[in-house]
């Protein structure tokens, strides 16, 4: 009886420590956490993977610290603890959390989401729900490991399971439920969720499934098939260039180059020669989620197309960026726009209460484009077309609002790109000579005429 009672109670306290908010859980202290740099000391392959990873900057990304300030003063600081739970998971659940006028956090939450946070975690409910047990037992994926002399290990089955990613990789809105992030969900509902784990792509050299890294934990560690790797590299580029990381963005780069494809599937003129008809196939053929997925009202995949004649002169475009960074307000774009109380468009994640548009490409599927445009009359072919897919982790629309116009460009980034070339007859018309019909039907009557005239 006892010992149901406490299971029961266990249950009820497990319950509300995963729902009250981390002011109220003030168990631990940030000093219970250890530095990161303590775990290099024996993992020093796996902190050079993570520091300059977006988990190691996810309190100094600029990005971020911008946003969160600017959603602490329009919310009288209603959202602080919220933006702090995932961003930093430390300090909230030490209740130490920052504001617009105090953003200062402890030195170790400076280094973001880091070694000790996430191998103490021993359980979640998603949307930055979780538990977290600071101490000498390090969580983790192996079921065998008794190596360590400077603190024990546990096998931890969540570490393995998408869950444990998902677990702030989905993001509702704290007041109105709106669903801000989705990336958890969209790989359950994928083609993936039978396969593929996010940490096979994420944490492997596989980018787009498992491939094994052998090697060592640490160095008196034995030789093991695959250990993990932590770069947990996205398609940011921007911010590791920023904050000096060269490696995050070119691995960056690398997968962004690995998640889709790109193909012209009809490229034609109208029987008259008047118009050319184009039509492109965008497949998402290497992300476990949709593309572009995370904060999706900032990521922005569009496509750039240019049709050229034989000299260079343009014939036809569409998605050019210009010199200040604006994209053309025709391009074809796949991301998401929120829409505030007046069903105005915001990138203030706070005021959104509803979702206005979202076409997205989910994993493996597709989208199609057409496009049509005149072919000039003294078009001289061949007609050559390019199409591009591009990709920035901000807008400049979005890059002004926190930075001031123009401060800052984010880099675009080509994710795929296919070429076609066509051979074009321009539309002609027929000019009629003035009384060449005239003079055709009188030598076609004279010939009737003398015609019959024979015939008699
Ligand atoms: C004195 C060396 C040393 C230090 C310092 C150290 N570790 Fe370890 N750790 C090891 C060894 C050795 C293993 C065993 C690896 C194996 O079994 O292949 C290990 C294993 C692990 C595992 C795997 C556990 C499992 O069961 O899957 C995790 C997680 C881990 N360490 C996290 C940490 C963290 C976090 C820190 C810093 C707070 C840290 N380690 C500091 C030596 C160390
Ligand atoms: C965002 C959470 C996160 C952070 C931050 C993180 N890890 Fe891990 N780590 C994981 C997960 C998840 C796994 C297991 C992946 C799996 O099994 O699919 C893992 C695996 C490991 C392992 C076992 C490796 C193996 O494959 O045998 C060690 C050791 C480890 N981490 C140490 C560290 C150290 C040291 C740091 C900091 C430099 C760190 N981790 C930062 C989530 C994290
Ligand atoms: C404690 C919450 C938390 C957990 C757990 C977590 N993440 Fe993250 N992750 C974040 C936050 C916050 C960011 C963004 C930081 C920023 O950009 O400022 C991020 C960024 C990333 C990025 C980079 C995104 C980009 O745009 O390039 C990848 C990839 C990523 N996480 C993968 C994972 C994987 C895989 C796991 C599970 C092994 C995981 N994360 C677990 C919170 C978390
Ligand atoms: C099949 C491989 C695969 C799986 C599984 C996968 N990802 Fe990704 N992920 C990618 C690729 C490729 C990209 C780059 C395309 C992009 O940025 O949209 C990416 C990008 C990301 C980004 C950056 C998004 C952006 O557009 O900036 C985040 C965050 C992320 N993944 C998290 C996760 C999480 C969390 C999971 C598990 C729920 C997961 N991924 C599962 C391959 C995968
Ligand atoms: C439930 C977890 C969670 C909460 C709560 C959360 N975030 Fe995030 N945030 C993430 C994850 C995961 C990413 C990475 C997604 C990606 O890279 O696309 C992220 C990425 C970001 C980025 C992108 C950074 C960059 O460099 O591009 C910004 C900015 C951001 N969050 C701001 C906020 C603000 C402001 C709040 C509070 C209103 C907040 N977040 C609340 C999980 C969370």
């Amino acid at each position: 009886m006892f010992k149901l009672k406490s299971i029961a109670l266990g249950i009820i306290g497990l319950s509300l420590l995963l729902t009250l908010p981390g002011m109220f859980i003030n168990q631990s202290e940030p000093d219970d956490y250890l530095q990161p740099e303590v775990c290099s000391e024996c993992h020093a392959d796996i902190y050079e993977q993570w520091n300059g990873s977006m988990h190691s900057n996810s309190h100094k990304d600029p990005v971020y610290e911008k946003l969160f300030i600017m959603a602490s003063r329009e919310t009288n600081s209603s959202f602080d603890a919220f933006c702090s739970k995932c961003h930093i998971p430390i300090d909230f659940l030490t209740g130490n959390i920052p504001s617009a006028d105090n953003y200062k956090v402890s030195e170790i939450s400076e280094k973001g989401i880091s070694c000790d946070f996430c191998h103490t975690v021993n359980a979640t409910n998603g949307n930055g729900g979780f538990i977290s047990s600071p101490g000498s037992i390090k969580r983790g994926p192996l079921e065998d490991s008794n190596y360590s002399t400077f603190h024990g290990t546990t096998y931890s089955e969540l570490h393995t399971k998408s869950e444990f990613c998902g677990m702030c990789h989905n993001v509702n809105h704290p007041f109105n439920g709106l669903i801000l992030e989705n990336t958890y969900t969209e790989w359950k509902e994928g083609e993936y969720n039978e396969t593929t784990t996010c940490q096979d792509c994420h944490m492997t050299p596989g980018v787009t499934g498992y491939k094994a890294n052998p090697g060592r934990a640490s160095p008196g560690a034995p030789m093991r098939d695959n250990i993990y790797t932590h770069y947990f590299v996205g398609g940011n580029s921007m911010l590791p260039g920023l904050l000096g990381s060269p490696k995050h963005e070119r691995l960056a780069k690398e997968r962004l180059q690995a998640a889709a494809m790109v193909e012209i599937i009809r490229l034609e003129r109208t029987n008259d020669n008047k118009t050319m008809n184009l039509t492109i196939k965008v497949t998402n053929i290497g992300a476990g989620h949709k593309i572009p997925t995370g904060l999706t009202e900032a990521r922005l995949i569009w496509l750039e197309v240019d049709a050229k004649d034989l000299s260079g002169k343009t014939i036809f475009g569409s998605g050019r960026i210009d010199k200040d960074g604006y994209i053309d307000p025709g391009a074809v774009k796949y991301h998401t726009i929120f829409g505030d109380s007046d069903n105005k468009p915001t990138e203030k994640v706070w005021m959104a209460e509803k979702i206005l548009m979202d076409n997205r490409i989910p994993p493996k599927g597709y989208s199609i484009e057409n496009y049509s445009f005149d072919i000039p009359t003294d078009l001289k072919g061949p007609l050559n077309v390019d199409v591009r897919l591009n990709y920035v982790s901000a807008s400049q629309e979005l890059s002004d609002l926190l930075f001031g116009k123009g401060e800052i460009k984010p880099p675009v980034v080509e994710m795929a790109s296919v070429s076609a070339k066509i051979e074009v007859t321009p539309y002609v018309p027929i000019k009629k000579t003035p009384g060449f019909t005239s003079v055709f039907l009188l030598m076609a009557i004279l010939i009737l005429y003398a015609r019959i005239k024979s015939i008699k």
